[in-house]
């Protein structure tokens, strides 16, 4: 990520944009805010933002405007977008090891996806920030005792006791803490060279070698080094653009009052920045285009995921992308789409359609994870009998495939996909060349919220991708 700086001032009223002008950083406390926590002591909260308002920006609006031009890049085809990361961050995964092995599967992913589309890879993290969780129910109850639910590490402890699951204003500043931790050893591994082409050994996974797909990824790194030794030698020396990558941070936009708290004016540019991460999302659960999620989205600049699902109307999605870029700003607005395999081919086509007649511009990602959620009662191992949240990879690459179609079909352009993935060797979800089954989830299930892709799933995914992809 570039170096620059932002001083991240305090807001002041003056430089709003006119198509802004009725926005303030508070203007979503007037809407109906779903998904927030219920702190017992309100002064502690209010404590905790005074504090996270004087700390200094996680990222630059400089980064955020090089990640929105970069999106409106693959909205028109010439870049391609992967994103993914866990479905939960957790603060006990912040450590060397948890950090660098999601760094060095998105790298594998993204060669093999450079090698397969010949365009360049937007790599977006599902991390420094993914601490909290939109629940379908506030509540739990076990054996009469009813609790708030967990909500993230951001939020409360998963532990069911009152005192764990009672929302605690001070986890922000931890989470907030964790972030800048992950961001630093990602901004310094990326600069010391361990994202150089010239040395994919570095992000080298051990457990590749042995993996069904070995073989045929380290041909492919074998011909991109070729290719990088052949450019060099017709250049007379080293191409310093290979020798890193730009990783830009993600979260969902859930706790607004701590969103609010990084949500800045910069000198020298006009409007607002939330510096918390360099693209937030909307999930579906707060979608909605007359409440607080999209109030607070529609005044800043980053570029904003909004997720489309299967009871997105499209009346409703071309008002949401209208509110969020009157100006049909490219790059502004990445719509992910996340309907399931069984569903995409009736429901997306006609919200292409009429984003695409009405002349919006849009970034479309295939979130083929969240529509493709399913319980199972494994028959043997730890989990015999129980039920156990899995997605079969065969759906997931079914979505992914019929997204490729729909645009191609529809004169549009798919412009990335986001996915739910560790660079561990778990099993959360079934299939994939390893062929795991309903019993194997019991071996190495360590997801706190939905089943992500295993290192092996993730890079057989990237490949099936790659040659979908291919130009
Ligand atoms: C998520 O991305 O983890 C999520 C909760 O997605 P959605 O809002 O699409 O259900
Ligand atoms: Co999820």
């Amino acid at each position: 990520m570039p170096a620059r700086l932002d001083s991240g001032s305090q807001p002041s009223s003056s430089s709003a944009s006119p198509s802004v002008s009725s926005w303030t950083v508070s203007s979503w406390r007037d809407l109906a805010c779903t998904q927030q926590p219920i702190y017992p002591d309100e002064s502690a909260l209010v404590r905790v933002l005074d504090e996270v308002r004087a700390l200094p920006p996680l990222v630059t609006s400089y980064e955020i405007e090089a990640l929105k031009l970069a999106l409106a890049e693959a909205a028109r085809g010439e870049r391609f977008v992967l994103w993914g990361g866990d479905c939960a961050e957790s603060f006990s995964d912040c450590t060397s090891a948890a950090i660098a092995s999601k760094l060095k599967i998105l790298l594998q992913m993204s060669l093999v996806l450079v090698h397969g589309t010949r365009k360049r890879i937007v790599r977006i993290g599902r991390f420094a920030g993914q601490y909290a969780k939109p629940r379908s129910t506030p509540t739990e109850t076990k054996n009469g005792i009813e609790l708030p639910t967990f909500r993230g590490d951001n939020v409360n402890r998963p532990e069911f006791t009152k005192e764990a699951r009672t929302p605690d204003p001070t986890l922000l500043l931890r989470g907030y803490e964790r972030s800048a931790l992950t961001l630093n050893f990602v901004r310094a591994l990326v600069d010391g060279g361990f994202a150089d082409l010239h040395h994919p050994e570095n992000w080298d996974l051990e457990f590749v070698k042995h993996a069904p797909l070995g073989g045929e990824y380290q041909r492919m790194v074998d011909s991109i080094g070729e290719s990088l030794r052949f450019m060099e030698t017709l250049a007379g020396g080293t191409i310093l653009a290979m020798q890193r990558v730009d990783f830009f941070t993600s979260h969902e936009l859930l706790v607004l009052a701590y969103e609010a708290a990084l949500t800045r004016q910069v000198p020298r540019r006009e409007g607002w920045f939330n510096l918390s991460t360099h693209l937030p999302w909307i999930g579906l659960r707060t979608s909605d285009p007359t409440a607080a999620h999209m109030e607070f989205c529609r005044g800043i600049r980053n570029p904003v995921g909004v997720k489309v699902g299967p009871d997105t109307a499209i009346e409703t999605l071309l008002h949401t992308v209208r509110v969020l870029s009157p100006d049909n700003e490219p790059g502004r607005v990445v719509l992910i789409s996340r309907f399931g395999a069984h569903r995409i081919g009736r429901a997306l086509p006609p919200l292409v359609r009429a984003i695409r007649d009405a002349k919006l511009h849009v970034v479309w990602i295939c979130d083929p994870m969240h529509g493709n959620t399913e319980t199972v009662v494994p028959t043997a191992g730890e989990w015999a009998g129980k039920s156990v949240k899995t997605r079969k990879f065969a759906h997931i690459l079914a979505e992914v495939e019929q997204a490729f179609e729909i645009h191609r079909n529809e004169g549009t352009v798919l412009a990335g996909v986001h996915v739910e993935l560790t660079g561990e060797n778990v099993t959360e979800c079934t299939g994939g060349a390893r062929g795991l089954t309903d019993d194997d989830l019991s071996r190495a299930y360590r997801s706190q919220v939905d089943p992500r892709l295993n290192y092996e799933q993730a890079l057989e995914l990237a490949m099936l991708i790659a040659r979908r992809a291919a130009p």
